[in-house]
C-alpha cells in the first residue's frame, strides 16, 4: 500500500458516505452502541469490520498476535470489562485464523525474543491438548487444529473474567468461538460446548 495514497483514500471515502447521508460523521460522533465485541488476530489479512460486513459502530473491536486473551493483558482485559460492563455489548467473539503466523512460530522452538512470553500462552495451548495434537500426523491439519483450540481455550478466558460470569448469568452475554479461513475467505463458527469445555473446572473458575 502506497501510504501517499492514504489521505487520498480517506476523501474518497469521506465523500461517498456523505453523498448518501450528509449526517453521517455528525451521527456517528454523538457516540457508540455496539452489541459485539471482536477479540481477534493483528494479522492484515484478517480484515475484521470487511470481512462481517460491519458498519462503523458496529463492532467493539480488539487484535493482537494470535487473537489471545491473557489474563494477565491489562490491554485485553480492559476492552473486555468495559465492552461487557459498559457498552453492554451482547456477544462476545473470538476469531482465529487458519494460516496464523503467531500459531506457527508457536509451534516451532525458536527463540523470539520479547515474543516468547506471549507466544508461550499458545504452547501451553498446546500441552493442555497435546494427546489429540500428536495424534495428527498431517502437519497442516494438526496447525489448523490449534488453531481452533486456541479459539476455545481464549473463549474459556473470557468466560473466566467476573465481568463475563455476571452478565452471562444476569442478562444476554454470549460468547462465541470463531475461526476465518483464509484460504477460502469463509467464516466458521467452531459451535464450542462451553458446557462441556468448562467442565470440571467450573468449581474453581465460578465467581459467586
Ligand atoms: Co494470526
Amino acid at each position: 500500500m502506497d501510504i501517499s495514497r492514504i489521505f487520498e483514500n480517506n476523501r474518497q471515502w469521506v465523500s461517498e458516505k456523505l453523498s448518501v447521508n450528509e449526517q453521517y460523521f455528525e451521527n456517528l460522533s454523538k457516540g457508540q452502541s455496539p452489541e459485539v465485541l471482536y477479540i481477534g488476530c493483528s494479522d492484515s489479512r484478517v480484515t475484521a469490520e470487511d470481512m462481517m460486513g460491519a458498519q462503523p459502530g458496529d463492532v467493539f473491536v480488539h487484535r493482537n498476535i494470535a487473537n489471545m486473551v491473557s489474563n494477565l493483558d491489562l490491554s485485553a482485559m480492559s476492552v473486555l470489562e468495559y465492552a461487557v460492563k459498559f457498552l453492554k455489548v451482547k456477544h462476545v467473539v473470538v476469531c482465529g485464523h487458519y494460516y496464523c503466523g503467531g500459531v506457527k512460530a508457536a509451534m516451532e522452538s525458536n527463540d523470539l525474543g520479547v515474543l516468547n512470553p506471549w507466544l508461550r500462552n499458545i504452547r501451553d495451548v498446546f500441552r493442555m491438548h497435546r494427546d489429540e495434537l500428536v495424534a495428527i500426523e498431517d502437519e497442516e491439519k494438526k496447525y489448523k487444529r490449534l488453531v481452533e483450540l486456541n479459539v476455545q481455550e481464549q473463549c474459556i478466558n473470557v468466560l473466566k473474567a467476573a465481568v463475563v460470569q455476571l452478565a452471562v448469568r444476569k442478562r444476554d452475554l454470549s460468547v462465541h468461538g470463531w475461526v476465518f479461513d483464509i484460504r477460502s475467505g469463509k467464516l466458521i463458527d467452531l459451535d464450542i460446548d462451553f458446557d462441556q469445555a468448562l467442565e470440571g473446572i467450573r468449581e474453581i473458575y465460578r465467581l459467586e
